[in-house]
C-alpha cells in the first residue's frame, strides 16, 4: 500500500497534487540525513557533491527514457525554458506559438524576447490545440511551438504525438511543459517526437519546490550557445584535487545544470523520491491514479457540479476540475476543508488531483463532502 509510505496527514486528505505532492518518507529520511550532514559538517563527504547531481539526473534520465548525458537539472520548469530561449539563435521575425490558456511559465521565457522573436498565442476552438489547429497556425516565421501536455486549469491533455508529428513536418522545435503529468503519466522521449521537455519537480514527482530539470534533444543542444558555465560539473569525475585546472571539458548537458546542484536538501530529497516512483513502476502509478481518477467520475454528481476536464479517453489526466453549480468555488473548496479534504481553486473551478498516496477511501470522503 503506497499511503503507508506518506504522511502523515492528520486524517486529512490530500487532493491537490497538481498545486504540489506530497513526500515520500524515504525522501523525508533523506532530506533529514542531508541536514543532519549539514548540523555536523564534517559527516559530509567530497565525493556527495558530485554523487548527489549524478544520482538525481540518473532517475530522471529513467523515468522519461533519455540518456543522463541529455539531463540538466534545474530548479523549476521555468529555468528549463529560460535556458532554451535565451540560448537558441533567433533571428528578427522568428516566431513562436504558444497556447492562450495556458500556464504562465509555459508563456513567458517567449514573451520576453520580444522584438527579436515574436510570441503569438494561439486561442484553440476546444479545451486543447488540436494538430490541425496547429498545422494551420503554422507559418514561414514559426520556430518554435511551445505546450504544456496537462493543462492546469481545465485538465486536458495535449497529443504530443499528432502535435510532434506536425512540427517535425514543418521543420519547427516543439518543446512541452510536462509539469502536470510526469510522474503520473508514461513519456519516452525515445519515441515521442519531441524536441525538449521540462518539468518542475514538486507535483507529480513528489520531490521538494525548488526542482526542476529539462531534457533537450542532442542534436538540437548541439546547436546551442548558451553562455553559462559552472565549476562543478568541469570537475566531476576529478574531485576537489585541482580546482585550478580551469580546462573547459565537454561535459554534455550538465555544464547547463542549474548553479549549486550540491543542493542536498532538495536534490537528495528529490533522487530519493523519483527512486522511490520508479521502484514502485510508473505504469503502475499511471493506473492506480486513473482508477482513483475514474471511481471519482463514476459517482461524483453532475447535476451539481459540471465536469470541465475530460470524462474519458486519452485526453483525461489526473486532474479533475469541476465547476459546483449554483454555488462559489470557493465556498465549496473551504466546506471540503471543513470536511478535512484539501483541494485547490483556479480559475473559478474546484481542481482535485489524486495521486499514489491516495486510496479509494480518500476518493469516497471527499464525493460524500462534495455532496
Ligand atoms: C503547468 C505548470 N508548469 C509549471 C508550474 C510551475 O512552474 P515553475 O516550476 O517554473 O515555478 C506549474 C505550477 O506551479 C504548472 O502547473
Amino acid at each position: 500500500m503506497w499511503c503507508d509510505d506518506f504522511g502523515p496527514f492528520d486524517g486529512r486528505v490530500w487532493l491537490n497534487t497538481a498545486h504540489t505532492g506530497p513526500l515520500p518518507r524515504v525522501a523525508a529520511e533523506a532530506a533529514a540525513l542531508a541536514i543532519a550532514d549539514k548540523i555536523a559538517p564534517r559527516r559530509l563527504r567530497d565525493e556527495a557533491f558530485f554523487e548527489v547531481p549524478a544520482r538525481l539526473r540518473a532517475a530522471i534520465a529513467r523515468l522519461i527514457g533519455a540518456d543522463a548525458d541529455d539531463v540538466i537539472l534545474g530548479n523549476s520548469a521555468s529555468y528549463g525554458l529560460d535556458l532554451l530561449a535565451n540560448a537558441l539563435p533567433w533571428a528578427v521575425g522568428d516566431e513562436v506559438l504558444a497556447v492562450n490558456g495556458d500556464f504562465p511559465a509555459t508563456i513567458f521565457p517567449w514573451k520576453i524576447l520580444a522584438p527579436h522573436s515574436l510570441l503569438r498565442l494561439l486561442d484553440p476552438s476546444g479545451p486543447v490545440l488540436e494538430a490541425d489547429e496547429l498545422k494551420a497556425a503554422i507559418g514561414p516565421s514559426t520556430r518554435l511551438v511551445s505546450v504544456t501536455w496537462v493543462n492546469s486549469f481545465n485538465g486536458h491533455t495535449v497529443d504530443l504525438d499528432r502535435l510532434g508529428d506536425v512540427c517535425r513536418a514543418c521543420g519547427v522545435l516543439l518543446v512541452v511543459n510536462v509539469s502536470q503529468a510526469l510522474g503520473a503519466r508514461l513519456l519516452d522521449v525515445g519515441r515521442t517526437p519531441v524536441d525538449a521537455v521540462t518539468a518542475c519537480g514538486h507535483k507529480w514527482m513528489c520531490g521538494p519546490y525548488g526542482t526542476g530539470f529539462i531534457w533537450i534533444r542532442r542534436r538540437l543542444r548541439e546547436t546551442l550557445s548558451p553562455r553559462h558555465a559552472y565549476w562543478l560539473p568541469m570537475h566531476a569525475g576529478r574531485g576537489f584535487g585541482n580546482l585550478r585546472d580551469y580546462t573547459q571539458r565537454d561535459v554534455g548537458a550538465r555544464a547547463w545544470d542549474v548553479f549549486g546542484t550540491a543542493n542536498f536538501f532538495n536534490f537528495s530529497a528529490w533522487a530519493a523520491s523519483l527512486e522511490y516512483l520508479l521502484d514502485a513502476k510508473i505504469d503502475k502509478v499511471v493506473q492506480h491514479d486513473q482508477h482513483l481518477v475514474g471511481r471519482f467520475l463514476d459517482t461524483v454528481d453532475l447535476d451539481r457540479y459540471e465536469l470541465v476536464s475530460p470524462r474519458s479517453g486519452a485526453g483525461r489526466s489526473t486532474l479533475i476540475v469541476l465547476r459546483p453549480r449554483g454555488e462559489d468555488a470557493v465556498t465549496a473548496q473551504q466546506r471540503l476543508a471543513a470536511a478535512g479534504i484539501d483541494v485547490a481553486v483556479r480559475e473559478g473551478a474546484l481542481r482535485i488531483s489524486p495521486h499514489l498516496h491516495n486510496g479509494d477511501g480518500d476518493i469516497d470522503r471527499a464525493i460524500r463532502a462534495l455532496g
